[in-house]
C-alpha cells in the first residue's frame, strides 16, 4: 500500500440545459488537484490550501473534501485513520463547473487508492453527494458522478441511486465560459420555483427524453432542438450577464445548443468540432470584455476518464 498519492479531478457541466440534477458530463479541463498522505497518526488534517483566495475552510469538519473522505473512511471501518490533504483549486469557485466536487472527487479517489480501491467510482458517489450536501445544503449528484464516472451520465433516481454512463458524439466539443461574476450554488438553487405546471413538466420531459435520444443516436439537431429549458434557465439566467445575447452569438456561431453550466455563472454551448467551440468561447470572451467583465474560456471533448492520479 502506498503511503502518499497525487490525483487530479475533472470540471463538470451539470444540467445540461434541461436536466435539472439528472443529467451532467465532464471535460479535460479544468480540474482540480488533491495530494493526500498517510500520516501514521490519528485523523484527518488539511495542511494547505492553495487557489481559493482564502475562501475555504481548513477546519476538517467543515471542508467538503475531508468530510467526505471522512465518510469513506467511517464506511471502511477505519475511521480514525491519520490523513494529510492538501488542496490545489485549479478552477473558480463558485463558477458552475462542479467545483467543489472536482475537489471531493479528487479527494475520495485518492483514499480509495491509497486504501488499493475498495470501492469502485460509482460507488463512490453517495460520499461525495455528502460533499455537496456541505457546500449547497442538497447532495445532487449531476456533477459528482461524472467526475468521478467520466463521460456524460443521467441519474435516473436519486432513492435508490440509480446512475447511467450515456454514449455521446465522439466529436462533439463542449465550449464553456466562466464570466467572473459570482452565483453561489446555494442562492442560485434557492431562487427556482419548487412547484412546476403538468404542461411545463412535459415540455421539459420531453426535452430530457429528446437529448438523450439525441446521445444515443448521435443526432446533433435533436441533441440541439432537446436543448430548451422553460423551468430553471429563465429564473437563473437574469444574474448571468447578457445570457440572452451570449446565446445568440453561440447559436449564430455554429453552436448545437447553449445555455447554464450547472448553477451558473458559466455558460456552456455543446459543439460539433473544437474549431467552432474555439470560435464560440473567442466571441463570448470578447462580448464579456466588451462589457468589462472579465472572464475564462475552456474547449474540451466530453471527458472519459474522470479522475486520474498525477505522477
Ligand atoms: N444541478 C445543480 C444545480 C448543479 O443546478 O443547482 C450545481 O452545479
Amino acid at each position: 500500500m502506498n503511503d502518499s498519492i497525487k490525483v487530479f479531478a475533472p470540471a463538470t457541466v451539470a444540467n445540461v440545459v434541461c436536466g435539472y440534477d439528472v443529467l451532467g458530463f465532464a471535460v479535460n479541463q479544468p480540474g482540480d488537484e488533491v495530494i493526500m498522505r498517510l500520516t501514521g497518526g490519528k485523523g484527518i488534517s488539511i495542511s494547505k490550501i492553495t487557489g481559493d483566495d482564502g475562501k475555504l475552510p481548513l477546519d476538517p469538519d467543515k471542508n467538503t473534501v475531508s468530510a467526505s473522505v471522512q465518510h469513506y473512511l467511517n464506511h471502511i471501518g477505519k475511521p480514525d485513520t491519520g490523513i494529510d490533504i492538501e488542496l490545489h483549486k485549479k478552477m473558480p469557485i463558485g463558477s458552475g463547473l462542479g467545483s467543489s466536487s472536482a475537489s471531493t472527487v479528487a479527494g475520495l479517489f485518492a483514499v480509495n487508492t491509497l486504501f488499493d480501491n475498495l470501492l469502485t467510482n460509482r460507488e463512490l458517489v453517495p460520499f461525495a453527494m455528502k460533499g455537496e450536501e456541505l457546500a449547497c445544503g442538497y447532495g445532487h449528484a449531476d456533477n459528482v458522478a461524472p467526475a468521478l464516472m467520466g463521460g456524460f451520465v443521467l441519474i435516473r433516481s436519486y432513492e435508490p441511486l440509480d446512475i447511467i454512463s450515456l454514449p455521446f458524439p465522439e466529436d462533439m466539443h463542449a465550449a464553456v465560459v466562466y464570466p467572473e461574476v459570482d452565483v453561489p450554488t446555494k442562492d442560485a438553487r434557492q431562487m427556482i420555483r419548487s412547484k412546476v405546471l403538468l404542461k411545463d413538466a412535459v415540455t421539459q420531459w420531453g426535452n430530457v427524453a429528446g437529448l438523450v435520444s439525441g446521445l444515443f443516436l448521435k443526432d446533433y439537431d435533436l441533441i440541439g432542438r432537446s436543448m430548451t429549458d422553460i423551468l430553471v434557465e429563465p429564473t437563473r439566467s437574469i444574474l448571468i450577464p447578457d445570457f440572452a445575447v451570449m446565446k445568440s452569438i453561440a447559436l449564430e456561431s455554429g453552436a448545437i445548443g447553449f445555455g447554464i453550466s450547472g448553477s451558473g455563472p458559466s455558460v456552456f454551448a455543446l459543439t460539433r468540432d473544437a474549431d467552432i467551440a474555439r470560435t464560440i468561447t473567442a466571441k463570448l470572451q470578447q462580448h464579456l470584455k466588451n462589457l468589462n467583465i472579465n472572464s475564462l474560456s475552456f474547449v474540451s471533448e466530453v471527458n472519459k476518464k474522470g479522475p486520474i492520479i498525477l505522477d
